[in-house]
């Protein structure tokens, strides 16, 4: 049996991926405050502290609501760049080796911010992360359900300039009332133009959203996915299709998903056979990024040594990157665990 320490070690050493990470919610409160003041844009909270203090959520909406305010000081491609560089220093200090980060260009478009600004800022710090230590990254652009799917085809429209910047797309926001079939069109619309396909789902929307993301927008992983668990034919659907789900357990906690860490239900979709993955999700707001996420597994959720190795294994055979990329990351890990 290994002590927590050992896996808590192990866990810091191992090469992570990131599946689930939205830029905008990277924005440290700090950074927030020092972007706010240097666009001259008003923020609602008098101080970092207020603001922090504000950071208690009982359901998504909550968060969202937050989330969109926080956001709205970013102007300029320079602070879409120093947003995605400082993210990328914290998780490169955690040995995170590959990133795929998602971002909201409705959420900006909104407030009169070119799509250009937006994306090159991205990528740019992107690039430069892939030049300084040869990390490797993905971007996926998200479509906000909230908004309607004429929108989200507007914003395709946009994006068609950069295409060869973009990945995959994905669907976030506001899952209730808002099922995947909406956005049927659009997704078949990017899959034509040979982009991935990720979706939200079953993170509070039933287990129907998230038959609704493999069978009709015949999504290429799953985010979140919690709620799958409750319909055992569609686990059964999942695992014979091998979907990666990119699981977040520290926001799952902040948003109400699970009670407790104890009760997260990771364990169980390894048991049942299903490809978890670790990821932060909204870093900034939910208490800690790629390292925190892990730690909070194996101290509250007794996850052990081959459950550690399965989770990593499956953040780098879920991922995006290149076949070859992958059997390297997969030597490291099998030499570190054996
Ligand atoms: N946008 C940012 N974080 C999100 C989450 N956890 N769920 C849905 N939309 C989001
Ligand atoms: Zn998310």
């Amino acid at each position: 049996m290994d002590s927590k320490d050992t896996l808590l070690q192990l866990s810091k050493t191992m090469p992570k991926t990131e599946l689930h990470l939205h830029i905008e919610g990277t924005f440290e409160a700090e950074q927030m405050f020092a972007i706010a003041q240097r666009n001259q844009v008003p923020l609602k909270y008098q101080s970092v502290e207020a603001l922090k203090a504000a950071y208690q959520f009982t359901n998504l909406q909550d968060f969202l609501d937050l989330y969109y305010q926080g956001m709205s000081v970013l102007l300029h491609e320079v602070d879409f760049y120093d947003l995605t560089m400082a993210y990328l220093t914290k998780v490169h200090e955690e040995n995170v080796v590959h990133v795929e980060i998602f971002f909201d260009p409705q959420g900006h478009l909104s407030r009169g911010v070119a799509f250009e600004t937006q994306i090159t800022g991205i990528y740019r710090a992107l690039q430069d992360a892939q030049q300084q230590w040869g990390m490797s990254f993905k971007l996926i652009m998200s479509f906000l359900r909230h908004l309607s799917e004429e929108s989200a085809f507007e914003t395709l429209e946009l994006a068609k300039p950069f295409l060869n910047w973009i990945d995959g797309v994905g669907l976030d926001s506001s899952e209730l009332g808002h099922p995947p079939e909406k956005f049927l069109r659009v997704f078949e619309a990017c899959q034509a133009l040979g982009l991935k396909v990720t979706a939200h789902a079953g993170e509070e929307g039933p287990p129907e959203y998230v038959w609704q993301a493999i069978e009709q927008i015949k999504v290429d992983r799953i985010d979140h996915g919690n709620r799958a668990l409750e319909d055992e034919k569609l686990v059964a659907v999942i695992k014979e299709q091998e979907l990666t789900l990119t699981v977040c357990p520290l926001s799952n906690l902040k948003l109400c998903v699970v009670n407790d860490m104890t009760d997260h239900p990771i364990k169980d979709m390894l048991a049942l056979g299903l490809k978890a993955t670790v990821n932060s999700d909204d870093p900034a707001y939910f208490g800690g990024y790629m390292q925190a996420n892990y730690n909070a597994l194996i101290n509250d959720s007794d996850i052990n040594k081959a459950e550690l190795y399965q989770l990593a294994v499956n953040g780098i055979t879920g991922s995006w990157m290149d076949q070859e990329l992958k059997y390297q990351h997969l030597d490291t890990l099998k030499s570190l665990f054996s």
